[in-house]
């Protein structure tokens, strides 16, 4: 059935204006006023609210194995919180490990998504190691529609590769016109201090911070830079956490590298002292790189509004704090790392950005959808609004006042690291290629409708 949204105002990242939007299937079709549209058209009224382009959240974990454990959501509770957040794509960090197969993870990844799935979703590959039989099962990953890598520098063992493994899988990744994406941290310094505090009796979550200072972050975003430069790779720093590794990024990109930086809604919102809360209370807040000194927020704000920082994502990893998260209770090191964000990341932007005029509306768009969508080769069918681009969008209500509880979200985990957190405006109705998955902030979407979206290498 064909959709009209009447009467709203269009943002995107550089144009608002007032229109009405029609889709014919999956696509926009029309945008205008006064539009001649079949009796039949389901009309939804957008007086009064924003139209954004469908959000992107480019940097979530659903299937995750990880320190002993698994990530609590699977692709129903991961893909209706994403939608209830108002994001219609998520980008999935797929992590195998060291000893695994990337095809067979490959497969099974996708096998955890395909025909589950009420969102649109596509991958980072992530790649543990890099020789010849890796460097041949990338490249089907690569004809599949895969143009994005992801790299740990840390996680020591597990996901790391060694530094000649990283500049060959890098100049792969550059001749493929694939971008990487990594995960900066020096793994051995985190293993060293790790123990150090260990042995000395610091084994509370305040101490998670000190086991990952700044600098262990900034060698690490340096290395991944200096890799850069010299294969000529594009380059992506996720979950950037402080202005020491910032620094880093605007030197290379001073010296001509094209690099990126992602930050994430919990370091835009908590800081360092919210994994201090006493009672283990600090263990929801535990995730690496760790939360900063509340300064690195201002440093972000700017850097978004200023276009140096081009993606707010989420890192979405959601462990509960019952029988997951206190695993760790003695030992920080046990912690299973990630602060739960999917739902929610949309909603405290706009609240803690745009509401208190950190952000403007456009630079809200463009962080929160339209930069991912064209670092990652999803733009124009995603990321804005046009003639021709799939017919994902939000009706955005500004004036809604909520609170954010555990007991309402869709998240499949025991708690928020944002409860009582009073936000400003909401995702009220929310679009996938053209069908309606929320309404009015109800859940109205088909699960297994959501597609992989293939993606071209882009010759950065
Ligand atoms: O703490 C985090 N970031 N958990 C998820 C895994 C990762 O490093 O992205
Ligand atoms: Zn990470
Ligand atoms: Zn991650």
């Amino acid at each position: 059935m064909a959709l009209l949204i009447k009467n709203g105002t269009i943002v995107t990242a550089s144009e608002r204006y007032q229109a009405d939007i029609y889709c014919e299937g999956e696509q926009i079709t029309r945008i205008g006023t006064h539009l001649d549209v079949p009796p039949d058209t389901k009309t939804i009224d957008a007086q009064g609210k924003y139209v954004f382009p469908g959000f992107i959240d480019p940097h979530v974990h659903i299937y995750l194995p990880f320190m002993g454990t698994f990530a609590k959501d699977n692709y129903e509770t991961g893909s209706k919180a994403a939608l209830m957040g108002g994001t219609t794509t998520l980008i999935e960090m797929l992590c195998p490990s060291k000893s695994d197969d990337l095809l067979e993870s490959y497969a099974l990844w996708r096998s955890k998504a395909e025909g589950i799935s009420a969102c649109d979703f596509t991958y980072h590959m992530g790649v543990p190691r890099f020789d010849d039989k890796a460097k041949a099962q990338l490249t089907e990953i690569i004809e599949d529609g895969i143009s994005s890598f992801k790299f740990f520098l840390a996680y020591k063992g597990v996901f790391d590769l060694s530094d000649e493994e990283l500049y060959h899988a890098l100049c792969f990744a550059k001749e493929k016109g694939v971008i990487a994406t990594a995960h900066c941290e020096n793994a051995d310094l985190v293993l060293e201090l790790q123990k150090k505090l260990i042995s000395e009796g610091k084994t509370g979550t305040e101490w998670h911070y000190h086991s990952r200072p700044p600098l262990v972050e900034a060698t690490g975003t340096a290395k991944f830079m200096s890799f850069a430069e010299a294969t000529g790779a594009a380059a992506y720093v996720v979950h950037l956490s402080c202005n020491e590794s910032l620094r880093e990024v605007m030197r290379a990109r001073y010296a001509g590298v094209r690099a990126f930086v992602e930050i994430v809604i919990p370091y835009l919102t908590v800081d360092m002292t919210y994994a201090e809360l006493p009672d283990f209370e600090g263990a929801k807040y535990v995730m690496s790189p760790p939360l900063r000194h509340k300064r690195n927020q201002e440093l972000f704000w700017n850097g978004l509004q200023q276009g140096f920082v081009h993606t707010v994502a989420t890192d979405h990893a959601p462990f509960d704090f019952y029988g997951q998260k206190d695993m760790g209770r003695d030992d920080f090191t046990k912690i299973p790392n990630g602060i739960p964000s999917l739902e929610e990341r949309v909603k405290l932007l706009y609240s803690c950005g745009v509401a208190t005029g950190k952000i403007d509306l456009h630079t809200f768009v463009n962080a929160a959808s339209t930069q991912a969508a064209k670092i990652f080769g999803l733009y124009p069918q995603k990321g804005t609004i046009q003639l021709g681009a799939d017919a994902d969008l939000v009706i955005y209500d500004p004036d809604y006042k909520g609170v954010i509880s555990q007991k309402t979200h869709s998240m499949n985990v025991d708690y928020s690291a944002f409860e009582g957190w009073e936000i400003q405006g909401r995702p009220e109705t929310v679009t996938v290629r053209g069908e309606v998955a929320v309404e009015q902030g109800e859940w109205k979407g088909t699960f297994g409708r959501g597609q992989m979206v293939r993606r071209e290498p882009t010759h950065f």
